[in-house]
């Protein structure tokens, strides 16, 4: 269906009295939250504008078989609850901001803290829990996209400076999905730093663990955190690590030999891309040898976070699947965590006028 569903009335009130909340400019009503699929010959994508979101993403396996490789929920309402940030468009700066505070030209910056003392994800009302608004959208064809926009204004969650964002999202040619997002600092300098937080099963939402799926990352150091996630500042090889996936491991390898919040372990650090930090190039391949999928990842960011669900509680998701520990894995492309606190990282400053911008590209194989 290439048509935006229109969602119950009282979905859409509640929906609208979240955004006026926090932003008095929203027209209470106006704006209304739909499902959109993109869909070019078999390959199809949904995306609703509640937080930009991928909410689904269907592929063959080798041996035609089709399933829904991202994880979710059947209802925005399940979106609008949702505190794992379920293929969300993060932001205004993913990842997290330590002791939710920063200074930018002399000037210091207060943010909401949602994780402990620090900033997640742009605070607790970040661009994944607003509605943006659909700019285009074209459901067939030979290169179905849909561009979402959202105005971030002066103040919002703390941040300086309005803030123009775009996302653009398009199936490009049988089987590859470009994610293109854009921002322009209107007014003030403003850190950003956008992020699609997919929650990738190639075995199918809701099959089990990845555990067994094979990953490369095409980055040579990370950047190690403290006990609270925080990065120490350091860039360090991964060689002789157990982050060290530049041949292609199995995720659960070696995955009882690194922390991943407290009390687990899992993966949940920012890599340092090898290459250029603007080139669009290799960042990562996942492979499900049970189904045949693999998954290819580019872009052009400095980092990419690299996050195997090892806090994702047992949540009911899409057609009632159950999600556990280890049910997915994510990998944002995005700056590295806490840039702003470390002059040593590369920027995330965006000055007036200038303009943000982020490309990936998905290439998905069976
Ligand atoms: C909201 O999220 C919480 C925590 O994940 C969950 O327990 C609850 O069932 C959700 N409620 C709805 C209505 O989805
Ligand atoms: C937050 O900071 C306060 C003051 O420094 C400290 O006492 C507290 O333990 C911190 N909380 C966490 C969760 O780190
Ligand atoms: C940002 O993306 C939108 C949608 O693709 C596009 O119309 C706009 O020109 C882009 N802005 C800049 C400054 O590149
Ligand atoms: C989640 O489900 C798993 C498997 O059924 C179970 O072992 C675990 O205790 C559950 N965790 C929580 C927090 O309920």
């Amino acid at each position: 269906m290439a048509r935006p569903r229109p969602l119950l009335a009282l979905l859409c009130a509640c929906v609208a009295a979240l955004a006026s909340a926090g932003a008095p400019n929203v027209a209470a009503g106006r704006k209304m939250v739909g499902v959109y699929e993109l869909n070019k010959g078999g390959f199809s994508i949904k995306v609703t504008n509640w937080g930009a979101t991928v909410t689904s993403v269907v592929l063959p396996d080798s041996k035609g078989n089709y399933a829904d490789v991202v994880l979710g929920y059947d209802t925005i309402a399940g979106y609008v609850n949702d505190s794992t940030y379920f293929g969300a468009l993060v932001g205004r700066v993913a990842n997290r901001i330590a002791n939710a505070r920063f200074v930018l030209d002399g000037k210091v910056y207060h943010l909401f803290k949602n994780d402990g003392n620090n900033t997640l994800h742009g605070g607790h009302r970040g661009f994944s829990q607003v509605i943006w608004t659909v700019k285009e959208f074209v459901g067939g064809g030979d290169s179905p996209y849909i561009t979402l926009y959202y105005h971030s204004f002066d103040g919002e969650q703390g941040f300086p400076g309005d803030l123009d964002v775009y996302v653009t999202y398009e199936l490009a040619s049988p089987y590859v999905l470009r994610v293109r997002m854009n921002a322009t600092a209107l007014d003030k300098a403003t850190p950003v730093n956008l992020a699609q937080h997919t929650y990738w099963n190639l075995g199918g939402q809701g099959s089990g663990d990845i555990l067994h799926d094979t990953v490369q990352l095409f980055a040579s150091r990370y950047t190690p955190v403290d006990s609270g996630l925080i990065p120490t500042g350091v860039v360090a090889p991964v060689a002789g690590t157990p982050y060290d996936f530049l041949a292609p491991t199995p995720v659960g390898a070696r995955i009882r030999q690194v922390s991943g919040g407290p009390g687990v372990y899992g993966y949940d650090m920012n890599y340092a891309v090898d290459g250029e930090p603007e080139a669009l190039r290799k960042v990562a391949v996942v492979r499900d040898d049970a189904s045949g999928r693999a998954l290819e990842l580019w872009a052009n960011q400095p980092g990419v976070q690299f996050y195997t669900a090892n806090l994702l509680p047992n949540i009911t998701g899409k057609g009632g699947a159950v999600y556990h520990q280890y049910g997915a894995l994510c990998l944002e492309t995005q700056g590295f965590p806490d840039a702003v606190n470390h002059p040593n990282f590369p920027s995330q400053i965006v000055r007036p006028g200038q303009v943000y911008k982020h490309d990936m590209v998905f290439k998905f194989s069976f």
